[in-house]
């Protein structure tokens, strides 16, 4: 039996389905309902930045989960929503996505997807999680020059567009299964380390605390990025990559 998905709640215009997720959550809503928007007001992504999409050209959706993970576990949530992201776009379009840590997925180096987890603890446990995910389907990117070298879409990748509904359709089926055997205990480390494009560049990684250049050198166990810079190896638990060409 499925768990996301079994109830799917559809809106023309929200601030942030992860707002209502969060209300349907606290008000006692089931596992695994999705909240789907053609356009959101008040769409964010990580580290307070905005997110947007032309109202009916995207998927923006979030899922009330309740995963049996300690809050310093999160991380476990969000890999493997990449990875499923990933899978649908592999099985579905043909296409070949990487991941980029922590949370994007990418089509030749250029963002398509994000993901953002918001989390309600209670004592040594998640007793909420609301998995908000964004993924760029049917329009160009070259209508937001700001965003062209970093993002790209479906249909930019594709060169046509894309049966958005299908798409939804398999994305769910996808999460759902990873989801469940996440929660069955399947360790999903070494498939999200694989598929990481991160792995072995050099970086910049951004946090709120500053800057640092190095050579992405791994992954750990508990999901940090291991950044090489000369002797040291520094853990990062959070921050925005960017890939550092040669030039910088
Ligand atoms: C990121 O890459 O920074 C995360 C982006 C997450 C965007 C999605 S769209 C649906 C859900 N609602 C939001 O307000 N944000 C997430």
């Amino acid at each position: 039996m499925p768990i996301i998905g079994r109830e799917i709640l559809r809106y023309e215009q929200v601030s942030s389905t992860n707002d209502l997720v969060r209300q349907w959550g606290h008000d006692g809503a089931p596992e695994g309902l999705v909240v789907m928007a053609e356009e959101q007001t008040a769409g964010r992504g990580r580290m307070g930045r905005q997110w947007i999409a032309p109202k009916g050209s995207s998927l923006q959706f979030s899922i009330l989960l309740h995963p049996p993970l300690a809050p310093l576990e999160a991380y476990r949530l969000t890999s493997v929503t990449a990875i499923a992201i990933a899978a649908t776009l592999r099985d579905e379009l043909r296409l070949s996505p990487t991941l980029k840590w922590p949370n994007d997925v990418l089509l030749n180096e250029k963002k398509c997807a994000g993901i953002l987890i918001e989390t309600v603890v209670e004592g040594n446990m998640l007793a909420l999680a609301i998995l908000g995910i964004g993924l760029n389907v049917n329009y160009a990117m070259r209508d937001y020059p700001d965003l062209t070298p970093f993002a790209t879409t479906l249909a930019d990748e594709l060169g046509h567009p894309i049966d958005r509904a299908a798409l939804e359709g398999a994305l769910l089926s996808h999460l759902d299964d990873y989801y469940q055997r996440l929660c069955a205990g399947e360790d999903f480390y070494a498939e999200w380390r694989a598929q990481l494009s991160t792995l072995g560049r050099r970086v910049r990684v951004a946090t709120p605390d500053g800057i640092e250049d190095g050579i992405a050198e791994d992954v750990a166990r508990d999901g940090a990025l291991l950044l090489r810079c000369d002797d040291r190896l520094v853990r990062f638990y959070a921050g925005d990559v960017t890939i550092v060409k040669r030039a910088d």
